[in-house]
């Protein structure tokens, strides 16, 4: 059976991460980065902005992160989405699904589908819908597609190994793909802040939930046919491939973290997926952490996302609502069919964690609607 790549078995940063010792603070060259692996101090680092800092710029030879450069947000913070921001993104997000499926089928019948293609607009479509409730539907439809075209342009330079010269082309697409969409957000009712932090949060509520709905898209597939509960789906999901696999801090003074002391100006790191493999955490067998079993969530002993999926503290997801809701709904809809992979899925980190290739059919399920 085709199934999903092993995050266990992946080279580069991520094999790194994952082979690292998971007890304690860990430093994972002769001088950093550190590693905070332990639930308790991963929750310190993010939890106490003081000492350990919210990198502005981050690239990927700053700190490893590689999870959304120049989108990151330095010290501002976001409040969360109302509840009524959530409910207009997922029922734009059930509608423009279903019709990104419906125009697959129209327009290229027999092809399978590609999970990282077909979320793409519905994913950008919900979320600006969510972000931008006042703005027409017309208008927000061009915001959604400049919103793909800077994360588009975005990946060149996320993914380089040292960060692209100032005036280099790949920098010059995305400032130019940046401004582009700032100046139609600049001329539309806002959400009463600037337009590069609508930006930075569009940018951010439309990549990673996008990378998210097409790892849970590859689970699925990976074991067609199963019957799960879509939630338990969703978090185990979140659980083993966290579209935000990293992140990173700085510290500000030097400081003792479980008993090893960090210096100054050094990269502390937190890794959700690493923090999802503790069996403190995840219910289940501990030998089998390293598979896919939503049934796990069964229990009501331990509760999903301890892993910090979502982050921790005042930079923590603004978004985390919606995003559960988009990945619940399209696990409905998956419910409702026999989703089977094509060919065997890798691990693309080259920017967070996505599923390259993810391509996948589909057929009605026997005693579905
Ligand atoms: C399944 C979907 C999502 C996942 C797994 C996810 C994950 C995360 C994580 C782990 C962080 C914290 C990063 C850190 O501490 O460095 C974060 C931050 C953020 N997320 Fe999400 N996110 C999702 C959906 C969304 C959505 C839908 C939005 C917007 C509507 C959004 C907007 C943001 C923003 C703006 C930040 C930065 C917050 C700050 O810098 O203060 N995310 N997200």
């Amino acid at each position: 059976m085709r199934h999903v790549g092993s995050a266990e078995s992946a080279g580069g940063r991520l094999g790194a991460v994952l082979a690292a010792p998971r007890s304690g603070v860990v430093p994972l060259g002769s001088s950093g980065p550190w590693l905070a692996a332990t639930p308790a101090a991963a929750r310190r680092v993010l939890t106490d902005p003081a000492v350990f800092d919210f990198p502005g710029d981050v690239t990927r030879s700053g700190d490893l992160s590689g999870s959304r450069g120049d989108t990151r947000s330095g010290h501002v913070t976001f409040p969360p989405l109302t509840p009524d921001q959530v409910a207009a993104g997922v029922e734009t997000f059930a509608r423009e699904w279903e019709a990104a499926v419906a125009a697959h089928v129209r327009e290229l019948r027999g092809e399978p589908y590609d999970a990282m293609v077909l979320l793409r607009r519905p994913v950008a479509r919900s979320t600006t819908a969510a972000v931008l409730p006042s703005v027409d539907a017309r208008s927000r439809d061009e915001v959604a597609d400049l919103v793909l075209a800077w994360i588009d342009a975005l990946a060149p330079v996320i993914a380089a190994r040292r960060p692209p010269r100032r005036w280099s082309r790949a920098r010059r697409a995305e400032h130019r793909a940046r401004l582009a969409l700032e100046d139609v957000l600049a001329a539309a009712p806002g959400p009463g802040q600037p337009p590069e932090l609508t930006a930075t949060l569009l940018a951010a509520g439309v990549q990673v939930p996008i990378a998210a709905g097409a790892w849970l898209l590859a689970w699925l597939g990976g074991a067609p046919g199963r019957t799960v509960d879509p939630v338990h789906a969703v978090w185990e999901t979140l659980r083993l491939t966290p579209p935000t696999w990293i992140t990173a801090r700085v510290t500000t003074t030097a400081v003792d973290l479980d008993g090893v002391t960090i210096p100054s100006g050094a990269v502390v790191m937190v890794s959700p997926l690493l923090l999802g493999r503790l069996e403190t955490l995840v219910p289940g067998d501990p030998a089998g952490l390293a598979g896919f079993d939503p049934d796990r969530w069964r229990t009501a002993d331990q509760r999903p996302g301890a892993w910090l999926p979502f982050g921790a503290g005042p930079h923590a997801c603004p978004g985390r609502t919606l995003g559960l809701a988009q990945l619940v709904r399209l696990a409905q809809w998956a419910g409702t069919h026999v989703i089977t992979l094509s060919e065997h899925v890798g691990i693309d980190q080259s920017r967070g964690i996505r599923p390259s290739p993810c391509r996948f059919t589909v057929a009605p399920r026997e005693g579905g609607p």
